[in-house]
């Protein structure tokens, strides 16, 4: 897979892709980050790549030009072009397993004021990463990019993510390590014992309840399986 993000501050993405997972993913050519400078596309001799909006406002907008050149140079026919903006198709876990099936993924980031709308004549698809506002879109292409690069093959073990919150549609049971005992507060006795059906049951079980405490509308569009739906009875009564 490849990844060609569009910004106006590529510095910020040399922590991004020289730590930890990511860094190993392309190492092990996973995958190909690539980020370039979008004002290398200004034909201005200043490299100015924004304007003052028309009809007035404040601050400046990116022009839709140079975008669009700067899109031409990276894409190709198999390409999925991103743009990041808080006005976007609000990104979740599904979202990111549909992208990361893709080859090829161009993210581009916004900053000041946003860009000239006719961009969304050059794109595909409008992603937000929630509803706040953020100073530029290298956050959001960085969450994106993440969010689908730990799913590819050989990046992170297949089982470290399959039971991820979401992932099952469901939020994670919770995680134990040592010491099974640190200041009074102690690890479940279920996960030390080594019998895997309960494990299983008790993850299950608590994966159940974090849910419905937590985030109710999950577990509304979830098909609940018999076992679940005697696990959820108890529940709501120990609750
Ligand atoms: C200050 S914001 C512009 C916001 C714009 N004026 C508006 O009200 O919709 C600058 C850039 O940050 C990025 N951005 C800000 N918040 C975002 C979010 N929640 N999700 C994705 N990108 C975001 C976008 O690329 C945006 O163009």
């Amino acid at each position: 897979m490849k990844i060609t993000i569009l910004t106006l501050f590529p510095s910020m993405f040399e922590p991004f892709r020289t730590e930890s997972i990511i860094k190993r993913a392309i190492q092990n050519q996973i995958v190909e980050v690539d980020v370039v400078d979008i004002r290398d596309f200004s034909l201005d001799k200043h490299r100015h790549v924004d304007d003052t909006p028309y009809g007035g406002g404040a601050g400046m907008v990116i022009r839709v030009d140079v975008l669009d050149r700067a899109i031409k140079s990276v894409r190709n026919e198999n390409s999925k072009v991103l743009l990041m903006t808080p006005q976007g198709r609000r990104y979740d876990q599904k979202l990111a397993e549909e992208f990361s099936k893709l080859d090829d993924i161009v993210i581009v980031c916004g900053h000041y004021e946003g860009f000239d709308e006719r961009v969304l004549n050059y794109v595909d698809e409008e992603i937000s990463i929630g509803d706040y506002v953020l100073t530029g879109g290298e956050l959001a292409a960085m969450v994106v990019a993440d969010s689908v690069i730990r799913l590819q093959k050989g990046a992170t073990k297949d089982e470290s993510h399959e039971d991820d919150s979401f992932s099952t549609g469901l939020l994670e049971y919770p995680q134990f390590t040592r010491p099974p005992l640190y200041d009074g507060f102690s690890v479940p006795e279920v996960l030390i014992n080594g019998n895997h059906a309960k494990i299983r049951e008790y993850r299950l079980y608590e994966s159940l309840k974090k849910t419905y405490i937590r985030r109710p509308d999950l577990i509304e569009k979830y098909d609940l399986t018999p076992e679940m739906n005697k696990m959820l009875e108890k529940i709501k009564k120990e609750i």
